[in-house]
């Protein structure tokens, strides 16, 4: 036995008991003749001394010791006589009569402590020291225990975890996949999943009616705060199912996570959106409800009133943003040129200030009388010392301005608490979205989602205004303005699947190749099925009050989708060669050098034959 106890154990209670503790130095100080070293292990810090009297070697090794050494300490529980009400630990040290070094360090690139001196690049260099750190180790504890939650209340719904492979063809959700050459198969390659939707809708054809699975995704897109090349979902699929069964089963799960990890009650039911409700409130279809200010169409209020720029506009719409009719003209233009950033891409912003005094002051004061400006406050539901924000032009688009404006407003204002957690559904998302740009439909979801059943004889209409009317059975999971998860019931008709290439413009023969085995399988008695998926990385960083997923993956890639702690990818990653099987196979091909052409999207092989 290495040690009797960790290092985030010991009590009062514990008085006078000899103890054995291992762990890593934080940091060793000398007062007065005696040696104070603070032992860190996953569990806490416990505080152990030398005193100045103490056998000379001992007081020697003590002396010796560094930053993050690996120490055995052996000694007696003691009262301290200075407590540190902060630690756990801090009404006792150990009084130190034996002290092993198990392994000397190197001195650490940063503290290892709350909070580090280090900055992120040299933090993710040395990841393995980071994770040393408390607040990475909360994060990862956090995770752990969510894994936990869910595996317990599906299993105890009656789902099954099943795996399904990492080495397989090209999945529906539309980022670009990373891709895997087969040594056995030359020439050929296996794409990795960016979810395992083909292979649960497949399970449901083989009967496994209930499946789950805690599984890692792979997904070549840009990244951000909440996303990364690999990430982990809790993906979920059920048969014999309509969309409440699904939305009732996960509530409950997301109900018992909130309850058993945080203890948070949430909102019983929990609330539903509709799309389009979200998308012209909030400009956004992940709505953030932890607040108001909602989105109001002002365009028959303040058109044929001379301002050009409205009367030209598709769509106007306004926010009521609280308390800021004081904002100065440096302020608002400083707002002004905020939206105007291509990451918001407004072309200005209209401002009206209602004071406390009611009176009102606005950018657009030539062309409307004060009484107009009133009426258009009050469509915005400003009160006396508001400020409305208003901007113009395409209707979807300029809500999405106004839902950009409004979250960081809702920021500046200090209304995103993220302690307080706000979740609800959205549903009725359009089945198909048009592309101007390449002149045909998209799936909203993916192929495989079904028409709302009401809906199906628009989806059988060849009018794009029809097409376009189409609801899915879809369905996303929001909590705090980020979409935690979605899914859909999926069409399990082989003619209804038909249709839906069709109406996407996927040719016969493409989709035989890309979704032949799944088309196939559906002749062969696919009950009906529909199902989900939760991005698990952003349920543990939301959960633990953060919006970015690095700080809950244990060795996570950067901005760059580079993990700089391995050096990878590297510029050419030389593979192992590869043996021959056999002397009288000469035509075997050794890669020697893969590199990714990512314009080209291929992957170049140089070979040694
Ligand atoms: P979708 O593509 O919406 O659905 O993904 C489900 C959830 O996965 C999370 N997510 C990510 N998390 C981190 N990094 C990423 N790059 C990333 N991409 C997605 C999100 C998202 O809500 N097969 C369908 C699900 C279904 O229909 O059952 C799917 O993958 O939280």
């Amino acid at each position: 036995m290495y040690r009797t106890h960790t290092c985030g154990e010991l009590r009062l209670a514990d008085k006078g008991k000899t103890v054995t503790l291992a762990g890593w130095v934080q940091k060793s100080r000398k007062l007065g003749g005696m040696t104070f070293i603070d032992l860190r292990d996953r569990y806490g810090i416990t505080q152990l001394v030398v005193e100045a009297d103490a056998d000379a070697a001992l007081v020697e090794t003590a002396a010796s010791l560094g930053r993050e050494f690996v120490i055995q300490a052996t000694g007696e529980v003691l009262e301290r006589q200075s407590k540190n009400p902060k630690m756990p630990t801090g009404d006792v040290e150990i009084k130190l009569s034996a002290i092993r070094i198990l392994n000397k360090s190197s001195v650490p690139p940063f503290t290892i402590e709350e909070q580090s001196d280090g900055g992120e690049d040299l933090r993710a260099k040395y990841r393995y020291l980071d994770l040393r750190r408390p607040p990475l180790q909360r994060a990862l504890a956090l995770r752990h225990r969510l894994a936990q939650e869910i595996r317990s209340y599906l299993d105890g719904q009656g789902f099954m975890e099943i795996e399904t492979p990492y080495l397989i063809k090209s999945t529906p959700e539309g980022a670009r996949d990373f891709v895997v050459p087969s040594r056995m198969n030359p020439g050929t390659f296996y794409a990795l999943p960016q979810s395992p939707q083909t292979f649960k809708q497949l399970l449901m054809v083989a009967g496994y009616d209930r499946y789950f699975q805690i599984v890692r995704c792979f997904r070549d897109e840009d990244l951000r705060a909440d996303r990364q090349p690999e990430f982990t979902q809790i993906d979920c699929e059920m048969s014999f199912v309509e969309q409440e069964d699904v939305l009732n089963t996960f509530e409950g799960m997301m109900r018992q996570m909130f309850k058993n990890a945080l203890g948070v009650d949430i909102p019983n039911p929990l609330p539903r959106m509709s799309w389009y409700d979200a998308m012209d409130g909030y400009g956004s279809d992940k709505p953030d409800i932890r607040f108001g200010m909602k989105i109001h169409e002002i365009t028959k209020l303040v058109q044929g009133c001379g301002f050009s720029v409205f009367d030209g506009a598709a769509y106007i719409g306004g926010i009521a943003v609280e308390d800021c009719a004081e904002y100065t003209r440096k302020q608002l233009d400083e707002l002004t040129e905020w939206v105007k950033r291509p990451q918001v891409g407004a072309k200005g912003l209209v401002y009206i200030k209602i004071a406390a005094d009611g009176t009102i002051k606005s950018s657009i004061d030539k062309f409307y009388t004060p009484e107009q400006l009133k009426a258009v406050a009050d469509a915005c539901e400003a009160k006396a010392g508001d400020l409305v924000l208003v901007l113009c032009g395409e209707k979807r688009k300029t809500q999405t301005q106004l839902g950009v404006l409004r979250i960081e407003m809702g920021g500046r204002l200090g209304l995103r608490d993220p302690k307080v957690f706000a979740p609800l559904w959205i549903v009725d998302f359009p089945l198909l979205e048009w592309s101007e740009e390449d002149g045909r439909f998209y799936a909203m979801h993916h192929p495989f989602t079904a028409p709302k059943p009401e809906h199906e004889k628009w989806f059988y209409s060849d009018k794009k205004e029809d097409l376009e009317r189409v609801c899915a059975n879809a369905y996303d999971f929001v909590l705090n303005g980020t979409e935690l998860g979605g899914g859909s019931i999926r069409i399990h008709d082989a003619a209804m699947q038909s249709r839906m290439f069709d109406v996407l413009g996927i040719s016969k023969e493409d989709a035989e190749y890309k979704f032949g085995f799944i088309i196939n399988a559906f002749k062969f008695g696919a009950p009906p099925h529909g199902g989900l998926a939760f991005g698990f990385d952003r349920v543990c960083a939301l959960f633990g009050g953060q919006e970015t997923i690095r700080d809950y993956i244990a060795f996570p890639k950067n901005n760059q989708g580079r993990d700089v702690m391995i050096d990878s990818p590297s510029n050419s990653s030389w593979l192992p060669p590869t043996r021959r099987r056999s002397r009288e196979d000469p035509t075997e091909l050794r890669f020697a050098r893969a590199e990714y052409l990512p314009d080209e999207g291929v992957l170049r092989l140089l070979c040694r034959v």
